[in-house]
């Protein structure tokens, strides 16, 4: 007999059908009703066995966490809050758990303590609720470049070249680091290395895309990048992912409207297809919002705001305008802020979610950054200060999404190389393109993780991805 999912057996419909069903005890109550889940879904099944017929020794194993099949008929449920039961007529236990041991009970644990636990948090509704919206995302966002007639490219996770120019890159090697190979001058040899130079794990497909979209038009990267740096926040991974496309002819504003309709489309995907799930994870957020103070609790639920971002323009403002809005705040003013607002330095997270949250209440794209803030590739403006970037900010999280119109004009992009210390003979496929048959083009980047954050309310990063790298932390 074949495993049935339990999400296929929850309607009408099914009620006389003999199933084989496998998953794991959520709970065990009155000796006769076991709450199944088996991972389809956030519901579980409710098994009803019969409490004489049973031997008192595996009842005694059915326990949370427990690995089970169990045959039987599918009836109308007499109890409240399912449609349907497994009457069940064979149990078997497939993999005892030891509830002395096993460290996910049906209590509240800490975010923290599951981390901890990361191998086994999968098995809690919330975490099973979270991966499984990931997987949600994941998919819409393939369907979303699909529909636009755009190719995915696979760019290299093993490269020579620090894209975003901040240094922040892990360094591949095989070199032996007790007896590391030294040149005359005594620095580390990397024509010994494997690749007979340094090699590093990417910050970023984009480079690499920008080739691929001076060919195939469009074209979109999806995969692991890695960052260095030491920022232990709730926002920041070592290792993430991240979605990268790439448009030839396009400006900035199209470059805008791409960033905007790709976000719409893949949250009313998820608002149609994880309803469940989301419904969970709203329930959640409300409850862990009744302990806090009024003016930190969000305004509207979860579904409601993503459904308000749907339904709503995104609005736009310039780095200038927002320096000028900020300034005219009121924590600016109470001296709130930790970190200065004045033109030219860049915008700290505070100043963010102040914009967002605050003033704009909703989805932002901040455009024309201070060049000096941001990555050699970015096109100048005609004021010479500035260039043309863009920041998508949403609530709750700050900033998702961060792109740009990139620079096609040969000589302002060596000019840019030289500034930022970039040796042309490092660039030189890159600057290639700008030789021959340049154009116009225009891309960004999505932090998948803040996207599952944003769609998950979940407030930390660590929990939306299955296992997460950081500072002083690689377990699993
Ligand atoms: O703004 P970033 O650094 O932009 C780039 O890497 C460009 N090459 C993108 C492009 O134009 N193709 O990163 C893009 C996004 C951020 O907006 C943020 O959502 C996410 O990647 N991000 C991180 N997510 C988790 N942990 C980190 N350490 C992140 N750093 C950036
Ligand atoms: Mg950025």
């Amino acid at each position: 007999m074949q495993r049935e999912r339990i999400v296929n057996l929850r309607d009408e419909a099914q009620v006389g059908r003999e199933v084989l069903v496998q998953g794991w005890v959520r709970t065990f109550r009155n000796d006769q009703f076991i709450a199944l889940n088996d991972g389809s879904c956030l519901g579980n099944l409710q098994l009803v066995i019969d409490r004489e017929a049973t031997n008192d020794d595996i009842k005694k194993r059915i326990t949370t966490g427990a690995a089970i099949a169990a045959k039987g008929v599918i009836e109308a449920s007499q109890g409240r809050g399912q449609v349907t039961e497994l009457k069940v007529m064979e149990l078997e236990i497939l993999g005892d758990a030891d509830p002395e041991s096993f460290p996910i009970q049906m209590k509240r644990h800490t975010m923290e303590f599951l981390r901890e636990k990361a191998h086994l948090r999968f098995r809690t509704s919330t975490f099973g609720a979270v991966f499984r919206v990931r997987h949600a995302l994941n998919y819409a966002v393939h369907k979303f470049f699909t529909e636009q007639g755009f190719f995915q490219m696979h760019t290299p996770i093993i490269t020579g070249s620090d894209a975003e120019g901040a240094g922040e890159m892990f360094q591949v090697t095989t070199l032996d680091l007790d007896n590391v190979p030294k040149t005359e001058d005594g620095t580390v040899d990397f024509a010994e290395d494997f690749f007979g130079k340094t090699a590093n794990l990417t910050v970023s497909g984009q480079l690499e895309a920008e080739l691929g979209a001076m060919a195939l038009g469009q074209v979109y990267t999806f995969g692991p990048t890695f960052r260095a740096e030491n920022s232990n926040t709730s926002r920041h991974l070592a290792e993430f992912w991240m979605i990268e496309p790439e448009v030839a002819f396009a400006d900035l504003a199209s470059n805008m409207k791409l960033a905007e309709d790709c976000l719409k489309a893949i949250l009313r995907d998820v608002l149609a297809g994880c309803d469940e799930d989301l419904e969970f994870l709203e329930n959640r957020e409300l409850q862990a919002e009744k302990q806090l103070p009024q003016d930190q609790r969000h305004e509207a639920p979860l579904r409601a705001r993503l459904q308000a971002v749907v339904d709503a323009p995104f609005q736009h403002v310039t780095y200038t305008e927002a320096i000028d809005l900020l300034q005219r705040s009121k924590p600016y003013k109470k001296k709130k802020f930790k970190y200065p607002v004045e033109w030219g330095v860049d915008l700290q997270s505070e100043h963010e979610r102040w914009l967002v949250e605050k003033h704009f209440n909703g989805p932002v794209i901040i455009t024309d950054y201070p060049a000096s803030i941001k990555a050699f590739y970015m096109r100048q403006n005609d004021d010479g200060k500035t260039v043309a970037a863009m920041d998508v900010l949403v609530p709750g999280i700050g900033e998702i999404i961060g792109g740009s119109q990139r620079e096609e004009r040969l000589d302002r992009l060596q000019a840019k190389c030289a500034e930022f210390n970039i040796p042309e003979d490092h660039v030189w496929w890159y600057l290639d393109t700008r030789r021959f048959g340049s154009a116009v083009h225009s891309g960004f980047g999505m932090g998948f993780e803040r996207l599952v954050m944003y769609v998950t309310g979940m407030t930390n990063i660590r929990d939306v991805i299955p296992f997460p790298r950081t500072p002083q932390n690689a377990e699993f």
